[in-house]
């Protein structure tokens, strides 16, 4: 397909893919929120390498956020971001609130313990509104990829485990966190930060790469090393850090008999709150 087609409506947008389907031709999905970076991009791109046609959508989902001011500031760069996208993908889906959410939504989600840890613990309702709106995107998509980013880990385990559940056939395609020069994993919540901020930020990724190579590598030296460092930076204000077994996201006590450990965080410089991680072993 050439060049770009915007799409407001569901029903546009079922309607159009319901002809590229006939053709038979696969699709590529990568949902976003918009306020584009290279991390984002890094998702089109493959999706644009291993499908047919990718469709993206940008919506700032209002059922995820459950602090009313991130939502309001959470930065909003439409013409930036369909520019930035061209080239590289087919369609874009930019519904409004009243197009997804013609009624306040009622689904309720359940993943356990996949959600009583870490982001799902300090976002009370964050992941039912992820899965809520993904769960509508797919159904009116049908998308044979989808695309999601390592970054956002806790999410990407939880979008396999609702695949799963709902017997959805979509291969979920994950992808590595895409860095600034100096480590900072790229989000859109970046743009809030001062260009002071900004540099200091920079030290999350540099405590938790330098935790990787703590000698002996036991999650009590790399909790001391990184709280320690972590607490240095008066503007910083830790909010969770947590070692956690990569598949059951539950935190573990040591490395030892467990076959992927992640350490997960999120601080907050002023109010604006930022995640990474990183991966043990
Ligand atoms: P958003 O934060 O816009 O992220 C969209 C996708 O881009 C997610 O899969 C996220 O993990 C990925 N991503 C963000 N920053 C990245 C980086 N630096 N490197 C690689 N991938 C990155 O995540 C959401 O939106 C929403 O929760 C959404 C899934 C769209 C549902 O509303």
């Amino acid at each position: 397909m050439a060049g770009v087609l915007t799409i407001n409506t569901v029903e546009e947008l079922k309607d159009v893919l319901f002809r590229i389907k006939s053709n038979g031709k696969s699709i590529g999905f990568v949902p976003t929120m918009g306020a584009l970076h290279d991390g984002h991009l890094s998702l089109i791109k493959k999706a644009h390498d291993e499908t047919e046609v990718v469709v993206c959508s940008i919506f700032v989902n209002p059922a995820q956020f459950n602090n009313p001011a991130d939502l309001a500031n959470y930065p909003r760069t439409p013409e930036k971001d369909i520019q930035m996208v061209e080239g590289f993908v087919d369609i874009v889906f930019t519904p409004s609130n009243e197009e997804i959410y013609p009624e306040p939504p009622t689904e309720q989600y359940n993943f356990g313990t996949l959600e009583t840890v870490m982001e799902g613990a300090s976002r009370p309702g964050h992941f039912n509104g992820v899965a809520t709106i993904v769960k509508r995107l797919f159904d009116w998509i049908h998308p044979d990829k989808a695309y999601f980013g390592e970054k956002d880990f806790q999410q990407l385990t939880i979008i396999r485990q609702l695949v799963k559940d709902l017997n959805m056939e979509i291969q979920i395609v994950d992808c590595p966190t895409v860095r600034e020069k100096h480590g900072l994993a790229m989000s859109s919540r970046n743009k809030r930060l001062s260009p002071e901020q900004f540099v200091l930020a920079g030290e999350i990724f540099r405590i938790l790469n330098a935790s990787t190579q703590i000698q002996p590598l036991t999650v009590q030296n790399i909790r001391e090393f990184v709280m320690r460092e972590i607490n240095n930076i008066t503007e910083f204000r830790l909010d969770y850090l947590e070692i956690v077994d990569a598949t059951t996201l539950q935190p573990v006590e040591s490395l030892d008999e467990h076959e992927g450990v992640f350490g997960c965080i999120a601080l907050y410089i002023n109010e604006i709150r930022l995640i990474d991680n990183i991966r043990y072993k």
